[in-house]
Order: C-alpha cells, then sequence, then structure tokens
C-alpha cells in the first residue's frame, strides 16, 4: 500500500491531505503514518516468520511515543542506547524484556537501571565496559545477559559517517580478540553469555557485506562452541538501507531469506535492529516557502523549515525528495536551493530542484520519519516542530511545538 500519494492533486498521508495539515498546526511539522510504522515493521516479523527471533526497534531513529507505542502493539523489541531511550520505551508501554541495550558508553547508572528493569540483553562494546557491568551487577545481586558487539572488520559500503564495522572505527570489540575476551565474560561474576552482535553501518543497499559479516560471526561461534562457550542468539543489528532517491535496497523479506539460507541448520535465535528500514518512509516533513529570492546565477526558496529541523542534508549531503503539496501551480518552473533561515551556508534541505514555487507555498521532505526530528536542536532560538500521527482519515498531535519560552525555561542570568 502506497502511503504518501496524490489524491485529487493533493499530497495526502494515507487519508488525510498534508495541506491542511499544514494549515491547522502551522509549520514546519513532522507527519508519521501508523500503516506505514506497522507495515515497515511487519515486513521483518512475517519474513522471520516461526524462526526465533525478536525485532527490536531502533529508538534512536525517531522516539516519539507514539511511534513507540504504535510499534509495542505489534510486539516490537527495542534497541537502546541510553536511559533516556529506555524510559520513552518504557512510557510508550514497550516491554522491557524485549529491550537490547547497545551503544559504547553505557554509564553505571543506566546499566543499574536496565538491571532493574529486566532488558533482555547488554551488547557489551569493550572489555572495560563488562567489567563494569559485572560490578554493577553483582552490587544488585543481578545476573546481565551479554552479547559482546564484535566488529568484523567488513566495508558496508555506505557514507563513511555512518559506517561502523571498520576495524578503524570506535564501535565494537575487534572479531580477532572476542574468543579472549569471551573466555572473560564467561568467568566474571554477574554476567551470562547469550549472544554475538554486530552491526555493521547504516543505510546499507547490498545484502553481500551482512552475510559476510555473518561469516566471520559464525566461524567466531563455531571458535566459541570449541572453548565450551554456547550462543543462543546472533544480533545482526540494523542497517538496511531505504530507498531515498534512485537506490534499490534489498527488501526486509530478501535480507532476512539470505541470512536464512547462510544458516541453514543452525537456528539461531535472530535479533534485528532496524531503525531507517521501519521509520524514514513513514514521515515527511512539511515546510513553507517564505521568500523566493532570485539571483542572477541562483534562485533560492528561502523555507521555513531548517538544519536545525532536519540536518542529514548539511550533515551528510544527504539527498531527499521535495514535493509540492497542492500538485498544480501557475508558477514557472524554476531551477531552486532550498534554504532555512539559519545562519550557515550548510543551512539547505536539497539543491538544483526544478519546482514551481510561490510565497506561501507548503513542501514535503520526503522519507523524513528517521533521523529527521531526533537529531533537531535549538540552533539559532529555533523551537524543535510539531508532530503529527496519522491514522487512515485521523491526525493527531504526538508532540506539540517547542513554545519561545520553553527554550529558556531552565536558564536564568549570574547573580554574582
Ligand atoms: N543498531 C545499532 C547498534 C546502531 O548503531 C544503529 C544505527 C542501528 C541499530 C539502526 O540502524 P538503521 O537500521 O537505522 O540503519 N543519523 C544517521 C544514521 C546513524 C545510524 C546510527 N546507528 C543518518 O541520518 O543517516
Amino acid at each position: 500500500m502506497s502511503i504518501f500519494t496524490y489524491q485529487n492533486g493533493a499530497l495526502h498521508a494515507e487519508q488525510v491531505s498534508l495541506a491542511a495539515l499544514a494549515e491547522q498546526h502551522g509549520t514546519p511539522l513532522y507527519v508519521y503514518s501508523r500503516a506505514a510504522l506497522e507495515q515497515h515493521f511487519n515486513a521483518y516479523r512475517d519474513a522471520l516468520g516461526d524462526w526465533p527471533h525478536l525485532v527490536c526497534y531502533a529508538v534512536k531513529a525517531n522516539s516519539n511515543l507514539a511511534v513507540l507505542n504504535v510499534l509495542a502493539q505489534q510486539g516490537a523489541g527495542f534497541d537502546i542506547v541510553s536511559q533516556g531511550e529506555l524510559e520513552r520505551v518504557l512510557a510508550a508501554g514497550g516491554d522491557a524484556s524485549k529491550v537490547v541495550f547497545s551503544g559504547v558508553g553505557k554509564q553505571a547508572a543506566e546499566m543499574a537501571r536496565a538491571l532493574e528493569v529486566g532488558v533482555y540483553c547488554f551488547n557489551v562494546e569493550s572489555e572495560a565496559e563488562l567489567e563494569r557491568l559485572s560490578g554493577v551487577a553483582t552490587q544488585l545481586g543481578k545476573v546481565a545477559h551479554v552479547s559482546l558487539r564484535v566488529n568484523p572488520d567488513v566495508d558496508a559500503k555506505t557514507h563513511p559517517y555512518i559506517s561502523t564495522g571498520l576495524k578503524e572505527n570506535k564501535f565494537g570489540i575487534d572479531i580477532n580478540e572476542a574468543p579472549r575476551v569471551y573466555a572473560k565474560a564467561a568467568s566474571l561474576p554477574g554476567l551470562e553469555v547469550k549472544g554475538v552482535d554486530c552491526h555493521i553501518g547504516s543505510q546499507l543497499t547490498e545484502i553481500r557485506p551482512f552475510l559476510d559479516a555473518l561469516d566471520r560471526v559464525l566461524a567466531l561461534v563455531d571458535g566459541l562452541a570449541e572453548q565450551g562457550i554456547t550462543i543462543e542468539h546472533l544480533d545482526l543489528g540494523g542497517g538496511l538501507g531505504v530507498k531515498y532517491r534512485d537506490e534499490t535496497p534489498a527488501t526486509a523479506g530478501e535480507y532476512i531469506a539470505a541470512v536464512k539460507e547462510r544458516l541453514g541448520e543452525r537456528r539461531f535465535k535472530l535479533i534485528f535492529e532496524p531503525g531507517r528500514s521501519i521509520a524514514a518512509n513513514a514521515g515527511v516533513f512539511l515546510t513553507r516557502v517564505e521568500y523566493l529570492k532570485l539571483n542572477d546565477h541562483k534562485n533560492f526558496a528561502i523555507i521555513d523549515g531548517a538544519m536545525n529541523d532536519l540536518i542529514r542534508p548539511a550533515l551528510y549531503s544527504a539527498w531527499q525528495d521535495i514535493k509540492p503539496v497542492q500538485e498544480s501551480s501557475d508558477a514557472p518552473v524554476r531551477n531552486y536551493d532550498l534554504v532555512g533561515p539559519v545562519c550557515e551556508t550548510g543551512d539547505f534541505l536539497g539543491k538544483d530542484r526544478d519546482l514551481a514555487l510561490s510565497e506561501g507555498d507548503v513542501l514535503a521532505v520526503m522519507s523524513a520519519g528517521a533521523y529527521g526530528f531526533v537529531m533537531a536542536s535549538n540552533y539559532n532560538t529555533r523551537g524543535r516542530a510539531a508532530e503529527i500521527m496519522v491514522d487512515g482519515d485521523q491526525a493527531q498531535v504526538v508532540r506539540e511545538r517547542e513554545s519561545v519560552a520553553s527554550l529558556f525555561a531552565g536558564e536564568s542570568v549570574f547573580q554574582g
């Protein structure tokens, strides 16, 4: 089912007109589709079928409570990287026993809270973290389930900022060191070895790097078995890419079929941590044209959305499609750079776009459901956008627009 479609010339999210949402709630505005979130999550669930599994949505991609709640209702687990994300999952009705805790910098208090609520597993990224976790668990009289996140040194062939599985990246434990670190994990008090974890990068459009990593992980698991350490689950991380422009990423179904084939008779429980492939194409970002500035050599459309709202174009030179919410226009088609009001040359959401624009037009930046709002900031003292969830012909504000007063509510002048 297509989620964002033109109906009688007006772009809709499911059955709700985006122009109407912009009118009612103002811009900039994030809009998410419940049906799309469910569809994307269920693609994983259906492909895994009766294979033992847990699909842990990567909360960092979009952590709005309404998004988490929709996925929790579908039975999702969650991949978290901070206590903040854990508290969001709990507040949204998520099940702690389906949570995996990733991240290179877990603090002792975060570990304690995760143990207290009973998360499924810690994905441990260093020996030092292993020792700290053992200490925290022992002190609390708990047993922490652990996977070691291994770094298989494979090239994910993605943007260098979102590639994580190479030797030079900060993530994980060198796979060649892993047998020794597993032996240590098995010997430390308060820990129980459960699995192996690996995440090699994000926005992967090919399956091959995933399978190369899996091969290395399986070789490790065989070696561990000889050491007397048995593994229950393989956590293959997230990373499946989406179509922003003309990419042709594998579907979740194709990816999982390939993984299952590789595993053959070895029915390890499989954990996946998808973020982008669930949320990106479940959301759009609406922004309004404030001014047209037509220079000799360049046309600018100055819009009310900016890099503080959606930083991917500025940070990674990411390309996201930009569509008018009303298909027809009397304005001439021109080539525009779409730039925001922030005082940075890098403040653009799109460049070289042929569009027919007039002041006041509303544009939809597509594929904005993942790594959009969550990476927003208050730079230039701009309040963060409101967020809306659509379900069929219903729409609801799921996060209010930040007021200016709230932006400095916690500040005070020095009283010295
Ligand atoms: N698991 C771990 C351990 C991760 O580090 C990540 C993403 C995921 C799962 C989810 O990966 P996904 O399925 O979403 O690819 N801000 C960047 C993306 C950063 C990804 C960080 N880690 C962007 O906007 O492209």
